[in-house]
Formats: C-alpha cells, sequence, structure tokens
C-alpha cells in the first residue's frame, strides 16, 4: 500500500473513531472517561493513550498530570513505571507535583522576586521563603482544556491553559499548549509553547516520579544513572543556585559515567547535605538549543532504560528525598524514601535573579518553544 492510501486509511479510521467517541487506528488509540470533580465541581477526564507496541499513558486534564505509564521490561512485561494516584481527590488533598505540568515557572525563585525591565514583582511564596513551580495554586493545580489527537507518529493529547496577568505575581496573560504524544517509538513526547501579552518570566516542566523497577516496588537507588553535564549549579541551604558552575568531576555530582543512584547519594558533602540527596540542576553540556540526550538511566532487575532529550540548557535531578511512607498512591502501594526520581528539563532555577544564567524572560511576539523526550527501551 502507498503512504497516501495508507494515511487515507488511518484518516477515515479516525473520523469513524471520532464518531464513536475516541480516536483509533491500527493498535494506536486514544481513549477519554471521566476522572471525577475538582473540590468547584468541574469535571475533568482521563485520557488513555496506547501506541502501536502496547504502551499505555494515561494523563488527565487536571494538572496536566501523566497518571501514569507502562512500559515493557526486557521480557515484554508491562509495568507502571510513575507514581500517582487513581483519583483526581487524591491528588487534590496532597501531592509533591507527581506527573505534573509544572509553571509557570517550575524550580525556585529566590524569596518569590524579581525584577524585570525595572519593576519588581512579587511572587507567592510556598517553599519556606522562595516560590517553587508556580506558587501556591501553579500549573499542576488547573483544569486545562484537553483535545485529543492522533498525529502522525502516535495518539496525543494537546492541553491549553490561559494563566492570567497577575496569577501567583506573575505579569502578563500567558497562553499556554502542552502536548503529549506517545510515539511508535516508545517515546513520551511533550512539547511545550506559550505567548504572553506582557514581559513575563517562563519555564515550564514535567514532574513525573519515575521507577523503572514499577512504580511503589522499591527505592530508585539501584537505578544507574548518566547525566550528560560537566558542570552543576550549587545551591545555598535553601536551594537556591549561588550563581557558580561548578564541574561535576571528583564530587558525589558526576555522572558522567553511568553510577547507581545509591552510590553516593549520603555522601559527606555539603550540596548533598542541603538537597537531603540529589536536588540539583545540571548544566548541559549541550547548549545550543538542539535535542540532545540530557540523562539516560538503567534499572538492572527489569532492564528497563529511559533516555531523557531535551533542547533545555538544564536538567533537576530529584530524587526524591521527601517521600517518606506518608502517601499511598496507585495499587495502594505506600511511597517510601527515594521511591522514585525526577529528571526535570528546565532553564536553571532562579534565573530571573542571575542576568548571565540563560533567559527565561518571554515578551510579546515571541513563543516559548520546547520539547523533551522520555524514551524507553531495554537491555
Ligand atoms: C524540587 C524538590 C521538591 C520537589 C517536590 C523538585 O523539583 O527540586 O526540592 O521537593 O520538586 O516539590
Amino acid at each position: 500500500m502507498n503512504r497516501s492510501s495508507h494515511m487515507m486509511i488511518r484518516a477515515a479510521l479516525a473520523v469513524f473513531a471520532c464518531l464513536m467517541g475516541s480516536f483509533a487506528s491500527a493498535d494506536q488509540s486514544i481513549s477519554k472517561a471521566a476522572f471525577g470533580k475538582t473540590t468547584e465541581g468541574t469535571p475533568v477526564a482521563l485520557y488513555t493513550l496506547v501506541n502501536a507496541n502496547g504502551m499505555k499513558a494515561t494523563i488527565t486534564n487536571y494538572g496536566a498530570i501523566l497518571v501514569s505509564l507502562e512500559t515493557p521490561d526486557r521480557d515484554g512485561k508491562m509495568a507502571d513505571v510513575t507514581l500517582g494516584y487513581e483519583t483526581v481527590k487524591e491528588y487534590i488533598a496532597e501531592t509533591p507535583y507527581f506527573g505534573a505540568i509544572v509553571g509557570r515557572y517550575g524550580n525556585r525563585i529566590a524569596k518569590g522576586k524579581f525584577s524585570l525591565d525595572g519593576k519588581q514583582y512579587t511572587l507567592a511564596t510556598n517553599n519556606d521563603e522562595n516560590h517553587l513551580h508556580g506558587g501556591v495554586k501553579g500549573f499542576d493545580k488547573v483544569v486545562w482544556q484537553a483535545k485529543a489527537i492522533l498525529a502522525d507518529k502516535g495518539p496525543g493529547l494537546v492541553l491549553n491553559y490561559v494563566s492570567p496577568d497577575g496569577e501567583e505575581g506573575y505579569p502578563g496573560n500567558l497562553s499556554v499548549t502542552i502536548t503529549y504524544l506517545l510515539t511508535d517509538d516508545n517515546e513520551l513526547r511533550i512539547h511545550y509553547e506559550a505567548t504572553t501579552d506582557k514581559p513575563t518570566v517562563c519555564n515550564i516542566t514535567h514532574h513525573s516520579y519515575f521507577n523503572l523497577a514499577g512504580q511503589g516496588s522499591r527505592d530508585i537507588l539501584g537505578h544507574e544513572l548518566m547525566i550528560a553535564a560537566k558542570r552543576f549549579t550549587p545551591v545555598d541551604k535553601t536551594l537556591i543556585p549561588t550563581g557558580e558552575l561548578r564541574p561535576v568531576k571528583g564530587t558525589p555530582m558526576d555522572f558522567t559515567k553511568p553510577t547507581a543512584i545509591g552510590d553516593r547519594v549520603n555522601a559527606k558533602d555539603e550540596q548533598i547535605e542541603f538537597g537531603g540527596g540529589y536536588d540539583h540542576n545540571w548544566v548541559l553540556d549541550n547548549a545550543d538549543g538542539s535535542m540532545a540526550v540530557a540523562a539516560r538511566v538503567y534499572e538492572p532487575t527489569s532492564g528497563r532504560v529511559m533516555e531523557v532529550l531535551t533542547v533545555e540548557p538544564g536538567l533537576q535531578f530529584y530524587c526524591g528525598n521527601f517521600l517518606d511512607g506518608t502517601l499511598t498512591g496507585k495499587g495502594g502501594k505506600v511511597y517510601k524514601h527515594r521511591y522514585g526520581f525526577c529528571l526535570e528539563t528546565q532553564h536553571f532555577p532562579d534565573s530571573p535573579n542571575h542576568p548571565d544564567f540563560p533567559t527565561t524572560t518571554l515578551r510579546p511576539g515571541e513563543k516559548y518553544c520546547t520539547t523533551t523526550v522520555y524514551k524507553f527501551s531495554t537491555r
């Protein structure tokens, strides 16, 4: 069959499936189900995306949260590799940003203050004296408009949210579009776009907690991690960067060669002590804005491998230091200390207060446009 007739069949299938209330093509599909209501009574949905290999992602339009991600191990056995909850109620009650889209500014802004074009802005502070992950009610706690799509690369979900001028203290109406795509190459692709009507700052990220042995099964200390970064941004004890770009060589932050997360996570080291383990931003070697591998993680018991590719200059590696067994997630699993890790692609923390860091300023007429890929395979 030639490409155009193949595409016509796909399109016809998509139209048919659309009439049936879901999208499907070959083995790819998207379906939608109710996922409960917010405290204000707004109904939210859960979308299930399946690619041609049977890999499955579920995403809700509450917080644009990736609720689950099922990937095969080296024997083809599927497991859910992200932490999260089964109901929207639990996400509303308490979450350390499980699977969420985080913004308008992912990571910390010192004391919730910055100035732009000579004007001082004061943001909500929600991490002691600092602003973290967009504030008290960030992008992880709002309802997004969602549209299921069947793109050439695979099933996807397009999510829109307009963050009003002044929300959490940020200037400008910010119009945001997030596109999740689950491709037949076993990639979860996340594309971010935003425009503003006043100068503002923008640094959006994705906050899944991964455990490639299967969510809730054990800690993540045996995962072997490589980060393509020769430097990191050291922090003070409130986790705000000092401004230095410090070489990782000879420190527990050196992941230039694959190393088990647990090997040095309790090292006697000031940076490790400040973070309670790893909770730092790495300065990615690839700094020209092209797509490159930022990190690779291998879990030896399952054989699962996850690669993170991005065009962003930074990567926050957080190894679940604040998980302490008080949250119970999907399947009744208790999330204990270091049961999940996050690899958050981003611009550096507190960039609005560090003029020599890559800029996070977004102006009217410009487009914030960035892509990150979480790619799964086995070994
Ligand atoms: C931060 C951590 C924080 C966690 C959950 C991470 O991105 O770096 O310090 O505890 O998110 O809020």
